[in-house]
């Protein structure tokens, strides 16, 4: 009962998605529970980067689900092999030396792959069982957004178990690998782009005389509320748009001086222009 997991590089987003599955709330239901580890394996590279995560897990208390994690580093070997489950989360360029470093004991785990533009025909030269995952900044505040593609030798069991973990950090999408690029700007790169909308929306309230922190906050609920409505409702984005927009009104003259503009072919070549970028690495 119950399964290591181990994660290769334990930094920014390594410690979002071990926090997120050890903070999980206590679950209840014992089928879903073999989803989640009893033992968090997290190996770093050296002295300062485990004591991080141990004052990490320290902070955090006792886990609601007994999860259990140590901490190591050069260990890597050690780790993978006490392991079924392996999430590799290093720098896309120390993949391939963190990879090759286990080649023998990570041949039948199952790799979850954070790592930017490495491919599931490029993990799988070390494991046939791979979900590749792209995700975001706010996954560290568990409200990230995750782009999941497996391999096609990735059990029905094993994708059921990386969508429970990786929803621990955001709502998790499946979607074939070719939408990888296009996932990567825009799972990967929109919190930037949404952060120009909103320092734009803020920097529009200074220059019409709203002080910066009251600025701010206007344009962060408007973004939310936004957001929410837009969830709610289930209502197509232009149909709430029109909804705001009275005839002579101030807002359709708004969004014509931003037409005006070329702000949403702006957005959409931005978007897609990231995508062109993230292709040109996968390839690299
Ligand atoms: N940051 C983001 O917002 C974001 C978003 C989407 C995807 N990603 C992807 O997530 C991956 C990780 O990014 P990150 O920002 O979390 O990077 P990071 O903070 O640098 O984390 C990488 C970790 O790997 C450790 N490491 C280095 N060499 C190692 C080794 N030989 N064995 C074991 N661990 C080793 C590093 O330890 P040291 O610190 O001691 O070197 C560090 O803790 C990247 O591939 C990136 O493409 C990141």
């Amino acid at each position: 009962m119950g399964y290591t997991l181990t994660i290769l590089g334990c930094g920014v987003m390594g410690q979002a998605i071990l926090s997120a599955i050890y903070k999980a709330p206590k679950v209840t239901d014992s089928k879903i529970a073999l989803l989640y580890p009893t033992h968090i394996i997290a190996c770093n590279h050296d002295d300062a980067s485990v004591k991080q995560v141990e004052d990490l897990v320290k902070e955090m208390g006792e886990s609601p689900n007994g999860i259990t994690v140590s901490v190591t580093h050069s260990r890597n070997n050690e780790a993978v092999s006490q392991s079924s489950v392996v999430l590799l989360g290093t720098k896309p360029y120390l993949a391939e030396k963190v990879l090759d470093g286990v080649a023998p004991e990570i041949s039948n785990k199952l790799i979850i792959s954070i790592v930017a533009g490495w491919t599931i025909s490029q993990l799988q030269s070390y494991s046939k069982k791979v979900s590749r995952i792209m995700t975001n900044t706010p996954a560290r505040y568990g409200y990230g957004c995750a782009v999941v593609s497996h391999s096609t030798e990735t059990s029905t069991e094993d994708k059921t178990l990386v969508k429970e973990l990786i929803d621990r950090v955001g709502t998790c999408i499946e979607l074939p690998e070719r939408n990888m690029d296009a996932a990567t700007s825009l799972v990967g790169s929109g919190p930037a782009f949404v952060l120009l909308m909103l320092e734009s929306m803020t920097e529009a309230g200074i220059k019409m005389g709203i002080p910066f922190k009251e600025s701010l906050q206007c344009a962060t609920k408007v973004m939310e509320g936004t957001t929410k409505m837009l969830e709610l409702s289930g209502q197509h984005p232009s149909v709430l748009k029109h909804q705001v927009c009275t005839p002579g009104g101030t807002t359709i003259a708004g969004l014509c001086k931003m037409e005006d503009h070329g702000v949403k072919s702006g957005l959409i070549n931005g978007f897609q222009e990231a995508a062109d970028v993230a292709a040109k690495l996968g390839k690299k």
